[in-house]
């Protein structure tokens, strides 16, 4: 039985993760702002083999981050696997997107997988896994999506310098690069996207749930993910 941190875990991929741990016993502890969404998932996996526990915060917030982390560390002791999943989007060209818009993003993106991690480092043993949810926007620049892509570039870096600071603590850090999948990340990103054509949520799910799955003398660094279409 491993102990499992997932962010925004109530919904789209991240939920689907939870299931997945839950499905094999694991314990795992999730995080999201909305508390009738957090009610409507334990609900849902009452009967599951794992133990769930909800938390309601805000990634972007670091006191909330500060304090859910000061509880799990007393209560995990460690953390085997850590996702930073909780992630959001809002679109509009460079000369027209808010300030706070962009500021929102990178908070949600970037600044807080960074301050969860750091907050939850001393429960990070040796063979725990992080894995940081990027996107084939972390190494792609679309037209509107300035914010999101600046979020998920500097994620893949902070990834990339997390990898090798845990190196010499056996921790392993994977970046997971994803292409369009079809959760409700969409929803506030206008019409015209083929969401037919995306990655399914439970597909997605069971891939990165199977990639962090340790193998002795392989590390998984990064991996891309991407509809058959390609980028849609
Ligand atoms: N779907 C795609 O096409 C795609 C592709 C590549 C990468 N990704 C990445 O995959 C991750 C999961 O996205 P998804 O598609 O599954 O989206 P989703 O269905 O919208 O789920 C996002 C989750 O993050 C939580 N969240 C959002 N803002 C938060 C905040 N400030 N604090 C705490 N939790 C917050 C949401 O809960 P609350 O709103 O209640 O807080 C929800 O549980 C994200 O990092 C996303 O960037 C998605």
């Amino acid at each position: 039985m491993k102990n499992v941190v997932i962010s925004g875990g109530t919904s789209g991929i991240g939920r689907q993760l939870v299931h997945l741990f839950l499905d094999e016993g694991h314990n795992v502890v999730t995080f999201s702002r909305n508390k009738k969404k957090l009610n409507k998932l334990f609900n849902e996996v009452k009967n599951f083999p794992g133990k769930l526990s909800c938390m309601q915060c805000d990634v972007s917030k670091p006191e909330q981050i500060k304090k859910i982390s000061l509880k799990l560390k007393k209560d995990l002791k460690t953390v085997h696997y850590l996702i930073n999943n909780s992630g959001t989007n809002s679109l509009g060209t460079i000369d027209k997107i808010k300030l706070n818009d962009w500021k929102k993003i990178i908070d949600v993106n970037l600044t807080g997988p960074f301050y969860l991690t750091q907050c939850l480092f001393s429960a990070l043993r040796k063979n725990s896994v992080v894995l940081n949810m990027g996107s084939i926007a972390s190494k792609t620049g679309f037209p509107n999506w300035s914010a999101y892509c600046s979020s998920k570039f500097g994620l893949k870096g902070f990834t990339e310098s997390l990898r090798e600071e845990l190196r010499p603590k056996g921790v392993r850090v994977i970046h997971a690069e994803v292409g369009a999948t079809n959760t409700a990340i969409w929803d506030d990103l206008g019409d015209g996207w083929n969401k037919d054509s995306m990655m399914n949520e439970k597909e997605v799910a069971l891939v990165i749930f199977d990639n962090l799955k340790l193998k002795n003398t392989v590390n998984i660094d990064e991996f891309t993910l991407m509809p058959p279409a390609g980028i849609l």
